[in-house]
């Protein structure tokens, strides 16, 4: 049955191969009423949550130009559905994420407000996955704490990265031996000595941040795959490869990619944790895993269609918007 569907986006000049222009144009080949909105439009009017919106009339392609939203301040609340497909601005803050919480109440979303607000981050990944399932991993803002942890076992490495930044930037690998130790996780956890000792504590105030430190998995370099989760369905993904010198594999930072192949112990392991998810209220999301291990979820903005296309040529998104719509229904969550 055809929905109504307005799939929330970051406005640009020109679209690219991703999932801003593949998901709303396989939504609109399979015949569903397609809107597609600016995520930092979002707003209030006389109780109303509107966006600037326009309906899709024709499949996206990259390199065409991004529409006009001709439809400004349109109300965000009139549709079966919202696909949250892009973060909010930085600048934007919590603000964004309450508004989207707002129209989540009134409409259902594929992934709920609130597991965007408080999942998607690396601070809970315990949350979704099964503890035996994650890596060694510590949430701290203390350097004193991280930097003992690091020094106590010269064997043991560990990968510090950003709560809640994306596409590699500042995950670093370090390890007792290394010199930059030290001053990385100094910076990872917000420098607060060096700042104290520079300006004065009274001045500065508060200047610890978090951090994730989570051990560093050795098979991740020869076994690591993005998969992205439809429901409980493993509907695309890719294989990852790291450059040779960096410890870091994201495609976005130009790793190579090749098709996808996941072994039946991989793939069941994917369905458990796909249940798990849609239970919080996640029915699209792209892991990063090295099985047994899960080092990363992603729920925003998941590369995954894309680099399965580039590496095969086939295009799955139909499939995987199919997938989407099927478990939203069998979870009560769509008529
Ligand atoms: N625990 C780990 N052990 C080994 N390598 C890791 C580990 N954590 C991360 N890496 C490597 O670093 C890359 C980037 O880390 P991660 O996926 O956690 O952050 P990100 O890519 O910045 O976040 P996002 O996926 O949200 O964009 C991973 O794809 C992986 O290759
Ligand atoms: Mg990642």
């Amino acid at each position: 049955m055809p929905y109504k569907i307005l799939v929330l986006v970051s406005q640009a000049s020109k679209f690219e191969l991703d999932n801003h222009s593949i998901i709303p144009s396989a939504l609109h080949r399979e015949g569903h009423e397609v809107h597609v909105g600016d995520i930092d439009t979002l707003n209030v009017h006389d109780s109303v949550v509107v966006c600037d919106r326009v309906r899709l009339s024709e499949e996206f392609i990259a390199g065409g130009d991004f529409p006009s939203l001709s439809e400004p301040y349109a109300s965000a609340e009139d549709f079966d559905l919202v696909w949250v497909l892009a973060g909010t601005h930085p600048e934007a803050g919590d603000d964004s994420f309450r508004l989207l919480w707002l129209l989540n109440q009134r409409v259902p979303f594929v992934n709920d407000a609130s597991a965007l607000f408080f999942l998607n981050t690396k601070i809970n990944l315990g949350a979704v996955v099964p503890a035996e399932h994650l890596p060694a991993s510590y949430v701290s803002n203390d350097f004193d704490f991280l930097n003992a942890l690091v020094e106590s076992d010269a064997d043991r490495s560990w990968v510090v990265k950003p709560t809640s930044d994306g596409c590699g930037a500042d995950v670093f690998v370090v390890n007792k031996l290394d010199r930059n130790r030290s001053a990385l996780l100094g910076s990872a956890t917000g420098n607060a000595a060096s700042r104290n000792g520079r300006y004065g504590r009274e001045i500065i105030g508060m200047a610890k941040r978090h951090t994730v430190a989570q051990e560093y998995v050795p098979h991740v370099r020869t076994n690591e795959k993005r998969v992205i989760i439809a429901g409980d369905t493993p509907v695309s993904g890719f294989l990852r490869f790291h450059p040779e010198h960096d410890h870091r594999s994201n495609a976005t930072l130009g790793a190579r990619f090749e098709a996808l192949e996941l072994t039946p112990q991989e793939e069941d392991f994917v369905r458990l944790l796909g249940k798990r998810m849609m239970d919080l209220g996640i029915f699209y999301s792209g892991i990063d895993m090295a099985y047994p291990y899960v080092i990363e979820v992603n729920m925003v903005n998941p590369g995954g269609l894309s680099y399965h296309t580039l590496a095969t040529g086939e295009d799955t998104s139909s499939a995987a918007v199919n997938a989407v719509l099927e478990s939203l229904r069998s979870a009560g969550r769509l008529r």
